[in-house]
């Protein structure tokens, strides 16, 4: 839940002793550039943070869920907080709202978000699927200036509502891509894929460097100034150094507050030589567990 540019943020969380301290002006997370946004949006009183959401949501036009989707045991999204939630918000919801998941979620969560709502709602609502694709360590800049925003809605009413909601952050002539609910839950998967791809070829290719004795980072160079490969994104994870990792683009880990948790990077270097040693037949089962390590980025 974020500073929208011309909006009042409430920020609802069930943890008492977070919400105390961002009331109080302490910023919770680390990431570069937050606090000072943070403290002026807050002395300017656009920024709240409150434990009520009944309260917190009466007046709101958009309500993001980024709630935790943390993996069970077979890998799969955990989506008892979100549909919670959502349960919550139909008996409470008095007019209508654009109901918005953020939180990374499985093609299909958006028609089970909206089920949930429906079961008790009395009122219009519309879902979307709005996934959230932020670097850790540039998170205040990927979400001012990003490359693209994806949202998920087949509503005309949502479409408008998303559209001056993110109108803002793309002025610069970076799209907002509109499309349906579930290509935009598909597209953080496949984008979360595609960059564990990239970051296993990588692997590979670090150690072929090591056994040729050839420098892995002029390799590097030399096939990311290509453009259809792209300089920013073709990085060795090799060093297992999550800050190496996270050059790469695909966020590894979440945030300092997570760094318990198993992070994605950690499952992703532990799938063995995927492009190198796995035979055609076999690249569905493979397929699915690299899908499987994207799951909670
Ligand atoms: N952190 C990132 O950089 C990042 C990037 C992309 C996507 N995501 C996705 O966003 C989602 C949230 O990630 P996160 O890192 O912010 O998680 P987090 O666990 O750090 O924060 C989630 C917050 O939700 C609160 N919460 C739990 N149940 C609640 C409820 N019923 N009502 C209100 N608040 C409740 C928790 O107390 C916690 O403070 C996940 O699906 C994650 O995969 C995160």
């Amino acid at each position: 839940m974020k500073k929208i540019q011309g909006n009042d943020v409430i920020c609802v969380d069930i943890d008492k002793n977070k919400v105390d301290k961002l009331n109080s002006g302490q910023v919770t997370i680390f990431e570069p550039g937050l606090e000072k946004l943070f403290l002026r949006n807050q002395k300017e009183g656009r920024l709240h943070f409150t434990t009520a959401l009944a309260e917190a949501i009466k007046d709101a036009k958009v309500i993001i869920l980024a709630l935790p989707t943390p993996p069970g045991e077979d890998g799969s999204a955990d989506l008892k907080y979100i549909l919670g939630v959502a349960d919550d918000l139909g008996k409470i919801i008095s007019e209508y709202k654009v109901i918005v998941d953020k939180s990374t979620v499985p093609v299909g969560t958006a028609e089970k978000v909206h089920a949930a709502i429906l079961k008790n709602a009395k009122v219009p609502f519309d879902v979307v699927s709005n996934p959230e694709f932020l670097r850790e360590g540039v998170a205040v800049d990927d979400f001012m200036k990003p490359d693209r925003v994806v949202i998920g809605t087949t509503s005309d009413k949502a479409k408008k509502f998303m559209n001056d909601l993110y109108a803002p952050f793309v002025r610069q002539g970076n799209p907002i891509i509109f499309m349906d609910e579930k290509s935009a839950e598909l597209t953080k998967y496949a984008a979360n894929s595609f960059l564990a791809t990239k970051i296993t070829f990588m692997n590979e290719i670090a150690q072929l460097c090591e056994r040729l004795n050839a420098d892995v980072d002029m390799v590097r160079r030399g096939i990311g100034s290509d453009e259809r490969m792209g300089r920013r994104r073709a990085c060795s994870a090799w060093t297992a150094s999550r800050d190496r990792c996270a050059q790469s683009g695909y966020g590894c880990g979440n945030r300092a507050r997570t760094n318990t948790r198993q992070t994605d990077c950690a499952r992703v270097r532990s799938i063995p030589a995927l492009l190198r040693e796995e035979r055609p037949h076999q690249d569905d089962r493979r397929y699915d567990r690299v899908v499987t390590t994207a799951h909670h980025q």
